[in-house]
């Protein structure tokens, strides 16, 4: 699999987060929870985001600086060039009848095309600071619960819960909603299923998370 060269046309900053706009060329959007794996100049490896906005004509990615692949896609601007290829892996499944969406700290990055994807459905969105909270004006419809209060805390039964978040908190809402639908995380090098980078073991048999996932049902993975 080749990826594409792309032009980034801007990068604007939401909280402590990037969200970097690329052209967005002959790529499809692909369906909300996919992703795509994206390497600045002068980086070895890509790394794995999933899609935040499809504008027309554009890809956009919210991405959280925590390392160097992270901090390079963050430091790109307007007129820079990186490689994308995509979209990757199983998304979320549309057919619900009572979406919530749930999201926590960067976990809300594939929310807002989610979002758009079912219409504006109710939204629950957890971070730990007012500052990663600006990140909550791009869902449409949320709630938004800042630490120490949890999305858990405010969720309440019933409903087709559709999440991304850091693995406690999947934990607890796979509890809660044994139905959920859950976007997990494992470090990616291919994201297409050739280094078993990214391979975890669910029930005793060994998955290619970016095949097989990220999104995942909670009940595939519950012990
Ligand atoms: C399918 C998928 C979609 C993603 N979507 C987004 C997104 O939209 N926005 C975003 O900001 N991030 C997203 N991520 C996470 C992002 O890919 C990682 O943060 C990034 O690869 C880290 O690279 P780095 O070089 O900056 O940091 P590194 O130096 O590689 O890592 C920094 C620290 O984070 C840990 N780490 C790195 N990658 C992961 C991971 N995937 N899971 C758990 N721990 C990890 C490392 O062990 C290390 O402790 C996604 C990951 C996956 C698998
Ligand atoms: S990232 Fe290479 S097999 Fe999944």
């Amino acid at each position: 699999m080749q990826p594409a060269r792309a032009r980034v046309t801007g990068a604007e900053q939401v909280g402590p987060y990037t969200l970097l706009r690329v052209a967005r060329g002959g790529l499809e959007s692909g369906i909300p929870g996919q992703f795509f794996m994206l390497e600045a100049p002068s980086r070895p490896l890509p790394r794995p985001m999933s899609l935040c906005l499809a504008p027309p004509g554009e890809l956009a990615f919210l991405i959280d600086p925590i390392g160097p692949g992270t901090r390079a896609l963050c430091a790109l601007q307007a007129g820079d060039r990186l490689a994308i290829l995509g979209p990757l892996g199983n998304g979320y499944g549309l057919d619900v009848e009572r979406p919530l969406l749930v999201g926590g700290g960067i976990g809300v990055a594939p929310l807002p095309y989610l979002s758009d994807a079912l219409g504006h459905p109710p939204a629950i969105l957890g971070f730990r600071s007012n500052w990663h909270a600006e990140a909550a004006h791009l869902v449409p419809n949320a709630e938004v619960v800042v630490e120490p209060t949890y999305v858990t805390e405010v969720l309440s039964p019933g409903q087709d819960v559709l999440a991304c978040g850091p693995e406690p908190m999947l934990a607890a809402v796979s509890k809660l909603e044994p139905t959920a639908q859950l976007a997990w995380e494992a470090p990616m090098a291919c994201g297409y299923g050739a280094c078993y980078g990214c391979a975890v073991e669910i029930h005793g048999e060994i998955k290619r998370l970016c095949v097989e996932g990220p999104v995942l049902a909670a009940e595939a993975v519950a012990a």
